[in-house]
């Protein structure tokens, strides 16, 4: 028997929906595209990605939920429109399939929660980050046990020095990098993290940016297992260097300029038990001179992954009932650590934000 194709349909023909487009496009078995929305009339004819050719165009959301056969959504529009069409997607019967930052607020995510458990199956999550290539060979690399027991976790991105000036930099569209950049690495983190975050320290800031929104933060995240994560996205860092660094109690790798090392204890060595500080005077150099302890150091392979691989989990969900590992509790400890950064940091835009919405 022929397996069944999904018939999909994109709002929002932005630089993302254009993704969308070409990612669906690369499962002809599994997907097909059959209409595609914006309340742009433009985005219908100019610079049309070819995928959405053949598709039916329609002027808005509500429209395109009428296409006889549709199955599902993808939702490529500005940030606080995400939850509001999710909803109208999933009551239309429909798959919706929502961007990051999938919710403005905790409020607002725990509202297209209930509405998800009306509509069982109907939502998935694009943290499509989760299937970076060096991202998944990292958390591999640090759940194998290579690098001992891990302890900080830096996350680190530079979107380049940027003074940015499109809607994503308003707070009036919950715009900033900490909403744009902040979900991909904190979902990142959370993965990488492996325990309840029990403790959180945040500095949201404008630096360059033409808009009110954020274009630097860090924030650094406790878990109840002793880990901890530091994350930072920078968009007006001139010199950026490595973008993860994971150190464990015998060992560290590294991802930097597209390139992953690890260094690391002898796997066969045990690090002896019965050795004692020195309390007398130490001969004039420093260090541990009773033990020599050899370390490997090793380039990796990162393996050629596709994020794509995410519309698979989604299509395996649907039509085989195989769970896919983006699971919505975690995109709503995604939102709560945004919102946490947030407040912990006091950025003011943002409290505007909410203020008024
Ligand atoms: N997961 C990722 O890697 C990733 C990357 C880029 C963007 N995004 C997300 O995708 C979303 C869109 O970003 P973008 O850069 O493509 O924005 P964009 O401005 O380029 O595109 C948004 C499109 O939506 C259309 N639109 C807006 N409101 C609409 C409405 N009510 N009905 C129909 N169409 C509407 C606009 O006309 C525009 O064509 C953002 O939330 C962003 O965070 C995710």
């Amino acid at each position: 028997m022929a397996d069944r194709i999904l018939n999909v349909g994109i709002v929002g023909i932005g630089r993302i929906g254009g993704n969308h487009a070409a990612e669906i496009a690369s499962f002809p078995n599994k997907f097909k595209l059959v209409a595609c929305a914006d309340n742009d009339p433009d985005r219908l004819v100019k610079e049309l990605p070819k995928q959405l050719e053949p598709t039916t165009k329609y002027g808005s959301l509500e429209a395109m939920l009428e296409h006889p056969g549709l199955d599902m959504v993808t939702i490529g529009v500005r940030h606080p429109d995400h939850v509001p069409m999710a909803i109208k997607i999933m009551e239309a019967g429909k798959i919706a399939v929502v961007e990051k930052p999938i919710a403005t607020s905790v409020a607002e995510y725990e509202h297209l929660l209930a509405v998800a458990k009306e509509h069982p199956g109907k939502l998935f999550l694009r943290h499509n980050r989760r299937f970076e290539a060096a991202f998944v060979k990292v958390k591999q690399l640090a759940d194998s046990g290579l690098i001992g027991d891990i302890q900080y976790i830096k996350l680190y991105r530079s979107v380049g020095y940027c003074r940015r000036n499109d809607w994503m930099t308003m707070s009036e569209y919950y715009g900033g990098l900490l909403t744009n950049w902040g979900p991909h690495l904190i979902d990142q983190a959370l993965q990488l993290l492996g325990g309840k975050v029990v403790d959180l320290w945040a500095d949201v800031r404008r630096v360059i940016s033409i808009g009110d929104g954020d274009d630097l933060f860090k924030i650094i995240l406790k878990a109840d297992n002793g880990r901890l994560a530091d994350i930072e996205v920078s968009g007006c860092n001139a010199m950026p260097g490595r973008e993860m660094e994971i150190i464990g109690s015998r060992g560290t790798i590294v991802h930097a300029d597209g390139k992953l090392t690890a260094r690391y204890l002898d796997p066969t060595l045990k690090l002896r038990d019965d050795l004692k500080p020195h309390p007398e005077q130490p001969r004039k150099a420093y260090g541990n001179f009773d033990e020599t302890l050899n370390f490997f150091q090793s380039d990796i392979q990162i393996p050629a992954l596709s994020q794509s691989v995410l519309w698979e989990h989604l299509y395996n969900d649907v039509v085989n009932g195989i769970p896919t590992p983006i699971r919505l509790e975690e995109g709503l400890e995604t939102v709560r650590v945004t919102e946490m950064a947030f407040q912990k940091s006091g950025f003011e835009a943002i409290r505007n934000y909410h203020s008024k919405a």
